[in-house]
């Protein structure tokens, strides 16, 4: 069975190609490559040791969209990963967020619709949810008005993934909420590679700690937590690529429920960010070099899963630990800037 995955040489991407590749499907992925390398292909080869089929373009290009779909008439359902996803660019650059997020997402729905059977899978956010009220989070926990461009995009992205399976029964898709998804393969032949300074907490701390940046700022140590830093509920890549293939297959084998459904995606264990600081002490045998700044702006207290829905509906559980993610994450730093021999 053949598999679109857009955006399938970034981070959560090709850990998805992968998991999709040792089930035996058939992948194509399709990314513009802004902010992933080709040469992740050949990580995946090395994994898998079968290359999946690459074409570059950017899916804003409508035309293109049209074309790649009417080339691929026999493609059995999409995973859809390429967006852009950095907070604060997305405040400086709304209409950028909104034509990539959003448009791109109409003009693959607009060629689902076409097919007699076709299958979506999203990849929403936890940002959804905002502070939630409660912890840990459920599905039904209402959405709250998102404090980004970004998020936005998340949230209008799901209801127009739902109010277009309202009129498409031929259409089923699945949004997948994910939590703060970190590390990387334990082959180390794929991993994270931000660009630029990271902005997420875990690519900060391997950086430091590899000695590319001198200090991590932790982001206030006030917040009405045990510790007072912020939680947050980190999960495996690995693990989170799995849940890709379990969605798949769930509405390949018309298992839903429905014809749209929606799944968080966490461990349903919250880490402060001290906890996770000496996750990477304890991986690393290394001292982590940090300071506490002001709070950022638009961060949320605490936000952690109940993954109950994903475990009875879906049949899928996060395995690793935050120890296990980290130290993956640890390695694959270490490889990366390792000079080439
Ligand atoms: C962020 C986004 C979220 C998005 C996700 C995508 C915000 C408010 N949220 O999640 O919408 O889906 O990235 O990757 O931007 N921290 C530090 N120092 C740092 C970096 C982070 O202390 O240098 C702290 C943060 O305050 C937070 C935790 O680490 O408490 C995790 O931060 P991060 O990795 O950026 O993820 P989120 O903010 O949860």
């Amino acid at each position: 069975m053949k598999i679109l995955v857009t955006g399938g040489l970034g981070f959560i991407g090709s850990h998805t190609v992968v998991e999709l590749q040792n089930k035996g499907f058939e992948v194509l992925i399709v990314d513009n490559l802004s902010n992933a390398d080709e040469k992740v292909l050949e990580g995946i080869t090395a994994i898998t040791g079968k290359t999946p089929i690459f074409e570059k373009f950017d899916l804003r290009e409508k035309a293109k969209v049209q074309d790649f779909f009417g080339r691929h008439s026999d493609l059995t359902g999409v995973i859809h990963f390429a967006a852009s996803k950095a907070v604060g660019e997305s405040v400086e650059k709304p209409l950028l967020y909104y034509e990539n997020n959003l448009g791109v997402l109409t003009y693959i729905l607009q060629e689902l619709i076409k097919k007699d059977e076709a299958h979506f899978i999203f990849s929403s956010s936890c940002t959804v949810y905002g502070q939630a009220d409660n912890m840990p989070i459920t599905e039904d926990a209402p959405v709250k008005p998102a404090e980004s461009p970004y998020g936005n995009t998340k949230q209008v992205g799901e209801e127009i993934i739902c109010d277009t399976c309202k009129v498409n029964s031929n259409l089923a898709a699945i949004s997948l909420r994910y939590f703060n998804p970190i590390g990387a393969h334990p082959s180390t032949a794929i991993g994270e590679l931000p660009i630029g300074v990271p902005q997420n907490l875990v690519p900060f701390i391997t950086q430091t700690g590899i000695g590319m940046r001198e200090q991590l700022s932790v982001f206030g140590d006030d917040y009405p937590t045990p510790d007072g830093t912020c939680v947050r509920d980190y999960i495996h890549v690995v693990d989170l690529a799995k849940a890709h293939v379990k969605a798949l297959q769930r509405l390949i084998q018309n298992e839903n429920q429905s014809n749209y459904e929606v799944f968080n995606l966490g461990t349903g264990t919250g880490s402060s960010v001290f906890e996770v600081i000496q996750s990477f002490e304890r991986v690393s045998g290394k001292k982590l070099n940090y300071k506490i700044v002001d709070r950022r702006l638009g961060d949320v207290t605490e936000a952690y899963a109940d993954t109950t829905k994903a475990n009875t509906i879906l049949g899928w559980k996060a395995n690793s630990t935050l120890d296990d993610a980290m130290k993956s994450a640890w390695d694959w730093e270490q490889k990366i800037r390792k000079p080439r021999s």
